[in-house]
């Protein structure tokens, strides 16, 4: 049950299907008994559009005044040409992401009946500030025959260590307690092996976890045949990118995939969203599925120190998928959200 504390969460509903799916994360946080108070933010491409602006500061600084920040999906529709490409990638996720030091994206996995892997149950951490995603590099000669582009991937000490240290910890308290680092040190000679050497340095603080390693190639092969070996995996942004969409594929599909943007530090906010995009193909269908943002909600619950309702709200979306198998046609956004309440 709610602790009694009142907590502030900041609500970006976000475009297409987001504010659909949060609306019923919100009635099962509520179902739970759990109190929110909460101020919706207007963001998004649709924000972008109406207001030319993409994230004012002011709005970023009060969010830093929230206790944690749940959105649900911000994006264009596809083939839409009226938001240039990444503008709201870099501009509002990925700046919330880098902003808030939200250095640990944590990505959760159980396999649902009917899916390629229903016995898995893992989680992915991802790194979150670094790697690629830093957006270090530019143009040399634009537009000539001459243009040189490069990408660089940044790799600290400090922000890998961080990440390292929490997927340790994460596995400790896992009945399995077996970490796995996935990267590519047979070819990103630098970067894989300051990961592999820090992996290498905390592990000894963590006796009881049992270390592996694959390469990502590797791992995408492991995630189709046997997603069941993994337990916790950590791996660098872009590597935690696309692992976490294979991994949605896998365990059920990426409307069930749930996500934590953390800073376990606690310096701010977290935020809290389901990997799914906006899909304004279904917006306003009824079509959307709002499993993963009831699971993203449910991850919010425990990091704001609800675990008691965390934990009731996970146990009814698997009981919920376990008698409504992946793959087979659900009622509608809305009857998801009432069926998981109604079990609360
Ligand atoms: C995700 C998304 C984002 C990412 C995009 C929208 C910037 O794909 O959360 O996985 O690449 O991290
Ligand atoms: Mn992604």
């Amino acid at each position: 049950m709610s602790q009694g504390a009142t907590h502030r969460v900041a609500v970006i509903g976000g475009d297409g299907i987001g504010p659909e799916v949060l609306a019923e994360a919100l009635k099962v946080v509520d179902a739970a008994g759990v109190a929110l108070d909460d101020t919706p933010f207007e963001l998004g491409a649709a924000h972008y559009l109406a207001s030319g602006e993409v994230l004012a500061d002011a709005t970023l600084e009060t969010l830093r005044g929230f206790d944690a920040i749940l959105l649900g999906a911000v994006g264009p529709p596809v083939g839409s040409t009226e938001v240039p490409p990444g503008l709201l990638e870099r501009g509002l996720l990925l700046r919330l992401r880098f902003e808030l030091d939200l250095y640990v994206n944590h990505r959760p996995f159980v396999g649902t009946p009917g899916s390629v892997s229903p016995e898995c149950d893992f989680v992915v951490v991802r790194e979150n500030t670094e790697g690629t995603y830093a957006g270090e590099g530019g143009f040399l000669r634009k537009g000539t025959p001459h243009e040189v582009a490069t990408q660089g991937s940044v790799n600290t000490r400090m922000g890998v260590e961080r990440c390292v240290r929490y997927a340790f910890e994460l596995a400790a308290g896992r009945p399995r307690r077996r970490l796995t680092l996935v990267h590519k040190t047979n070819v990103l000679t630098f970067a894989g092996d300051l990961w592999q050497r820090t992996v290498d340095e905390v592990a000894p603080e963590f006796p009881g976890v049992a270390v592996d390693y694959n390469h990502v190639d590797a791992a995408c092969i492991y995630l189709v045949e046997q997603a069941a070996r993994y337990d916790v995996i950590v791996t660098d942004n872009l590597f935690g990118d696309i692992l976490t969409d294979l991994a949605g594929a896998v365990a059920g599909g990426i409307g069930f995939a749930a996500s934590a943007n953390l800073n376990p530090a606690r310096t701010g906010p977290s935020m809290f969203e389901p990997v799914h995009g906006a899909a304004h193909d279904i917006a306003g269908t009824g079509k959307a599925n709002p499993l993963a943002a009831i699971s993203s909600a449910a991850l919010m619950l425990d990091y704001l120190g609800e675990h008691d309702a965390a934990e009731r709200v996970q146990k009814a979306v698997h009981t919920y998928l376990a008698e409504h198998p992946a793959g087979r046609s659900f009622p509608s956004t809305v009857a998801v959200g009432d069926a998981i309440a109604e079990r609360l």
